[in-house]
């Protein structure tokens, strides 16, 4: 956990980031829209929304969106140094546990940002995945 904190530009602009994200939510089902960001360790922001499906196992969370967008434009070694989740309707969105584990996987350092409805919370990825899965990873081109 040797992470330094966030700046607080660098937590403005991932929260700003993920609130201008929540608008572009797709979720009919539910009516939870979510939006997320990922600061990556070189300092650029990507961001995603939710994405619901009649099938709804299909659903996509914000979190595993802006991680697939920030993977696609940055290539596999992108590695996550913070996220934040907000919800339009300022309910709890701690990340669920999927989540949680896609962030460990490029994040194993990350700050976790989320909305309460008490405020922010801001909490280290090995606070909320405990002995998460970890595989080796292989050496890949
Ligand atoms: N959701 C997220 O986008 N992120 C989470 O971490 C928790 C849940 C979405 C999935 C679904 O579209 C809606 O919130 C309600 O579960």
């Amino acid at each position: 956990m040797g992470q330094a904190c966030l700046t607080n530009d660098e937590r403005a602009k991932l929260l700003k980031a993920a609130r201008d994200t929540v608008k572009h939510a797709y979720a009919p089902y539910s009516n939870f829209r979510v939006g997320a960001a990922v600061l990556t360790e070189r300092g650029e922001l990507f961001s995603g929304c939710n994405v619901e499906n009649a099938s709804y196992r299909l659903t996509a969370c914000a979190e595993q969106v802006a991680i697939y967008s920030a993977i696609t434009r940055r290539g596999k070694d992108m590695r996550i140094r913070a996220i934040a989740v907000v919800s339009e309707s300022g309910a709890d969105c701690p990340p669920c546990g999927a989540c949680r584990q896609m962030i460990a996987e490029f994040g194993p350092d990350a700050i976790v940002i989320f909305q309460t409805r008490a405020g922010m919370e801001e909490m280290h990825i090995a606070e909320l995945l405990p002995k998460g899965f970890i595989a080796k990873r292989k050496i890949t081109k």
